[in-house]
């Protein structure tokens, strides 16, 4: 606990030292969460990065996120305290592979969209017509003129979900989360049997077979909202990253959480938001470093970015 301490008075001396915001993804460990100057989930953490004022950027969560940050305020260093902190959904679609797909479809004489979900790099986003978060990308599809076909990357499970709800037909990437593929339908099942007035909410990159037994389905910004209209005591069971309790349990303490566990874990955390660490965040900030290093396909992400995130219909 005394290490801890130190390591927390140390982050916040650096953070005064070298004028630096600390945004921090839900997904994080408390402690991080605690620190940060802001939390959210990528939506929102995307907005925020454009406000910031001061110099330094430190962005606790994965790597597409600190990226999607640099690109919506360049003139910040960003940093990152794991640079091999990425995501198994922007590994599922590199970009030379989206692009031979694309030419295929063209050839074949379809015309369509590419919708693409945030989690991805920006060579992917740069050639994306739209990025979406869980938290816009409703909205954002509705906004896709109904004569083209949507090609949506590379979330299978939440391409699906979203084209149950907008009711658009979509050529799917094969692409799933880690993390959300491998709840344990059983155990979910069993947790509902104990606490039958429980409330099971669900990520959307979740596949259907545990959507099919939630009461809410939504990102992690929208089950704050939701979980915050219960005043009485409720059983959240939860079907998202297991840090998000965390939030949920500091906003919300009157309710009860419940990690819905995966198929090989009791509680199911991402690996790639677990290398951020107290010591790494305070390390980066040290040596500012590692930092994102702005690159060629930025220009072109930047603008499809700032088309879907910064301009609402
Ligand atoms: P949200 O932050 O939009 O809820 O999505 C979670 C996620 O996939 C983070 O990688």
């Amino acid at each position: 606990v005394a290490i801890a301490e130190d390591v927390v008075a140390e982050i916040q001396s650096l953070k005064k030292q070298l004028g630096a915001t600390i945004l921090a993804h839900y997904y994080q460990e408390g402690e991080i969460q605690e620190l940060a100057d802001i939390t959210g989930d990528s939506l929102k953490l995307a907005r925020e990065a454009t406000k910031v004022e001061s110099p330094v950027i430190v962005f606790c969560g994965v790597h597409f996120m600190a990226e999607t940050a640099k690109m919506l305020n360049p003139s910040k260093k960003v940093l990152l305290p794991d640079m091999k902190a990425g995501c198994s959904l922007s590994d599922s679609c590199p970009a030379d592979k989206l692009h031979r797909y694309q030419e295929m479809l063209r050839e074949n004489g379809h015309k369509f969209q590419t919708v693409t979900y945030i989690n991805s790099s920006a060579a992917v986003k740069a050639l994306s017509d739209w990025v979406v978060t869980s938290g816009n990308a409703e909205e954002i599809i509705r906004r896709v003129p109904s004569e083209y076909e949507i090609l949506f990357v590379p979330d299978r499970h939440l391409g699906r979900y979203l084209s149950e709800v907008t009711g658009r037909q979509m050529i799917l990437w094969n692409g799933s989360c880690m993390v959300h593929e491998i709840f344990s339908v059983q155990d979910l099942l069993k947790l509902k049997k104990q606490m039958p007035a429980g409330k099971t909410l669900a990520h959307p990159e979740c596949p259907a077979n545990i959507l099919e037994h939630a009461d809410f389905i939504g990102g992690t910004e929208a089950m704050i909202k939701y979980v915050g209209s219960f005043k009485e005591p409720v059983d959240f069971l939860v079907a998202t990253e297991a840090n998000m309790m965390w939030q949920l349990q500091s906003r919300f303490a009157q309710h009860r959480y419940h990690p819905v566990p995966g198929i090989t874990c009791a509680c199911n955390k991402c690996p790639h938001m677990a290398l951020n660490t107290l010591e790494k965040l305070r390390d980066c900030m040290l040596h500012q470093s590692p930092e994102i290093i702005w690159q060629p396909e930025f220009d072109q992400a930047r603008k499809v970015l700032e088309k879907s995130l910064l301009n609402p219909a």
